[in-house]
């Protein structure tokens, strides 16, 4: 298959490791050279981690020869079936490349890595027929779930497809109808919030709320770890859109907030409610 990943951050550059090792040939767009060269390293840091694991059954050299990064969306190939869309979580932005790829890959199936926003809004002015959500989880090549948000407008087709494409890359699906933070992330920001809320009630240390369900419930890191991991910005972000739509059960902590407003956004900066 001919993929599009659109954005070379960390879950697109996930995403195109993960089609790559797949067998796809993939063109990653990013928006000027600098990212874009930034993009390219971000993919090959990610196959090299997977090959010291023993994950790869080619090295990433074979890999990276079936990736082109290009740093304008413009150059995607006009024949790609699969376009992904992993830009940051912002809805005027989704919609602006979505309706370019729309255009530049009149026959590709368009599919956003949106954790949050509405897939019906997003396909407004575009053929959104084409459109589903295709919600991958960090670290890509790792987790075993795509969530695929399927709403009123799709062909079904297209969301066939697309189980056919993620089950080929070893995932498994899970289908769930367009709404707020769809199931993954409308249950995992909950657990979430309530974690910093008790944080901020003083009800247990950071380390010990994480290590209660780390081994009480079998979780591979506690939530607070987890918010640093996936950057309390973009956490927030989804938590005040989860606000919004489902009401104030989902309203982010103050602690979050000011968390975020003096730059601690998790692992990314070195400080979350961890010391990185
Ligand atoms: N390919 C590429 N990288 C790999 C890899 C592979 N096959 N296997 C492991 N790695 C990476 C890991 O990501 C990790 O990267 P860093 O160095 O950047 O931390 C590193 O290699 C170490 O991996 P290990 O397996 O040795 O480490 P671990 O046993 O601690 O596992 C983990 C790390 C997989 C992240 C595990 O802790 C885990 O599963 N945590 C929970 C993750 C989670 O819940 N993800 C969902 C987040 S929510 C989301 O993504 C949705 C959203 O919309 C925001």
């Amino acid at each position: 298959m001919i993929a599009v990943v659109i954005g070379g951050g960390t879950m697109g550059a996930g995403i195109a490791h993960l089609l790559l090792a797949g067998g796809h040939d993939v063109t990653l767009a990013e928006a000027g050279a600098d990212r874009a060269e930034a993009a390219h390293g971000a993919v090959l840091r990610s196959l090299t981690k997977a090959a010291e694991r023993g994950k790869l059954a080619a090295t990433p050299d074979e890999l990276l020869a079936r990736l082109t990064v290009v740093p304008d969306l413009a150059a995607a190939p006009s024949d790609a079936e699969l376009v992904v869309e992993a830009v940051p979580e912002n809805a005027d932005l989704k919609r602006r490349v979505l309706t370019q790829a729309a255009s530049v890959c009149p026959q590709a199936v368009l599919a956003s890595n949106t954790s949050s926003l509405s897939i019906s809004a997003l396909a407004e002015g575009l053929p959104g027929d084409r459109l589903v959500g295709m919600h991958f989880f960090n670290p890509v090549p790792v987790q075993e779930l795509v969530e695929l948000v399927h709403h009123a407008g799709v062909d079904p087709d297209v969301v066939a497809r697309v189980r056919a494409w993620a089950e080929a890359l070893g995932k498994t699906v899970i289908e769930v109808r367009d709404s707020p933070g769809f199931a993954t992330s409308r249950l995992g920001v909950a657990v979430g919030m309530e974690a910093i809320r008790m944080l901020e009630e003083g009800v247990a240390s950071a380390d010990d709320i994480d290590t209660g369900m780390r081994l009480g419930y079998g979780w591979p890191m506690g939530p607070l770890k987890l918010t640093d991991l996936v950057g309390l910005d973009v956490r927030l972000a989804i938590a005040e859109h989860l606000a919004a739509e489902l009401g104030p059960r989902f309203a982010p902590p103050a602690l979050l907030r000011d968390k975020v407003d003096r730059g601690e956004l998790g692992r990314k900066t070195g400080q979350g409610f961890f010391t990185w």
